[in-house]
């Protein structure tokens, strides 16, 4: 076991990148400096679900040095919503001023198929839980009117317009999961905004925000959401989708990496 600074060996991020289910394809776009699996490091709890890994790659990807977490935890693993509580503040103490959140979730606009790319503008939290609940301090009170950062959406948008990658907007809404939603949840979802639903992310904004960093998320779409389709669901299409959608999600960050936020 060691520290993340002792770890990292000087290598200072910028950016952290949390991969989402099926989305470890993006490593392959990292000039890797060092990987470091999460079971070496203070604090890094291991997920365990498939098609996730577990390990922190540190690099660079558009020439931006990065540590990409390929793997997080759910709360739905173990019922803690702030299990990304600790990863996330030994990041931010080893220099990252940024986080870069993706997931693959299941979409409610029929306009939106699977294999869409979403910029998250906004979500809904409907898990029933929040990981600052028990935060003594008054930092807790944290305003989520922003809390996807503006001056990066806008950067990621002129960058798809450039690469000509469709590039939805919406509003994503948190599920505890692991069971896939109802169809009557969905229609649920629908009606009060939601345009993609998941199980993850949310609480990482939400510690993100806490913590002082500025953070933009997106969606690969695996699948209509449930009762959209004659379809049941199941894992197995969030994990043949992600990669599809993932391959022009990496472009789209490489890219914006590479020529900055400004
Ligand atoms: N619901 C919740 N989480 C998901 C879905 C979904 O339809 N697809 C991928 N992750």
């Amino acid at each position: 076991m060691t520290t993340l600074i002792d770890a990292l060996d000087g290598f200072e991020p910028e950016t952290a990148l949390v991969l989402g289910s099926g989305l470890g394809g993006l490593v392959d776009a990292v000039d890797v400096s060092l990987r470091i699996p999460y079971s070496d490091l203070d604090g890094f709890a291991t997920s365990k679900v498939s098609g996730h890994s577990a390990e922190l790659i540190a690099g660079e990807l558009g020439g931006h040095k990065v540590a990409v977490l390929s793997g997080r935890i759910h709360y739905y693993e173990d019922g803690d919503s702030a299990a990304m509580r600790q990863p996330l503040t030994l990041l931010r103490d080893a220099g990252i001023n940024r986080l870069i959140l993706t997931n693959s979730a299941g979409s409610t606009d029929p306009d939106m198929p699977p294999g869409s790319i979403m910029q998250i503008k906004d979500h809904i939290n409907f898990s029933g839980t929040n990981p600052l609940i028990g935060e003594p301090s008054d930092d807790r009170f944290v305003g989520l009117t922003s809390a996807y950062d503006k001056a990066m959406r806008k950067a990621f948008r002129r960058t798809a317009r450039a690469l000509d990658i469709e590039l939805h907007r919406g509003v994503y809404m948190w599920f505890s999961g692991p069971t896939f939603e109802t169809p009557a949840e969905i229609k649920m979802a629908r009606r009060w905004g939601a345009d993609a639903v998941g199980m993850s992310t949310v609480p990482e904004v939400i510690l993100a925000r806490f913590l002082g960093l500025d953070v933009a998320a997106f969606s690969v779409i695996t699948n209509f959401a449930a009762g959209m389709t004659g379809n049941e669901l199941g894992h197995s299409e969030t994990k043949e989708w992600a990669p599809i959608g993932g391959k022009r999600l990496t472009q789209l960050l490489t890219t914006t990496l590479k020529e900055g936020f400004a």
